[in-house]
């Protein structure tokens, strides 16, 4: 079985897996770090949402063959460390808001609301409703008002 190594939530980790088995997996079932939800396996929920070097990307639809050594993956569990605090700006403003119903999709929704929020900085432009008719997140439970609020309260912060 090949060796694959890639960053994960600032550690160097290696797996042994087959190339094409998906990032997702390798997560959830071989480092145990379960925070990237599955919910389509087909790169259509987004509930999976995690960063890859910065941007929102969908683990299960990445094969882990497709890693470099130096590729940094960040899962939710590893958001806060980004920012040096206990938790990043978006988790406050999501606690704030009590944004979450069941929870399923929110780790993926947090993930994708972070890298909108960077791009539109880097952009040095205000987030603006395109941005967030734009994402593709599906929430089961419809929470889609108090993320968009959140997302706006988190902006102020950022
Ligand atoms: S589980 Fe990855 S997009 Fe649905
Ligand atoms: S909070 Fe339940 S699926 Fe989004």
């Amino acid at each position: 079985m090949p060796e694959h190594t890639f960053r994960l939530n600032g550690e160097q980790v290696t797996v042994e897996v087959a190339a094409d088995v998906r990032l997702l997996w390798v997560l959830r079932d071989l480092l145990g770090v379960t925070g990237p939800k599955y919910g389509c396996g087909i790169n259509v929920c987004k509930a999976c949402t995690s960063h890859l070097n910065g941007d929102a990307v969908n683990p299960c639809a990445i094969p882990i063959g497709d890693l470099d050594a130096t590729d940094e993956v960040t899962t939710i569990e590893g958001l806060p460390a980004t920012v040096d605090a206990e938790l990043h700006p978006m988790q406050r403003a999501w606690l704030d808001g009590d944004v979450v119903q069941c929870g399923y999709c929110q780790p993926g929704q947090i993930m994708t609301a972070v890298a909108l929020l960077r791009r539109v900085a880097a952009e040095d432009r205000e987030v603006t409703e395109a941005d967030l008719d734009g994402i593709r997140n599906i929430c089961r439970c419809g929470t889609y008002p108090r993320i968009r609020a959140a997302i706006r309260d988190a902006a102020r912060d950022m």
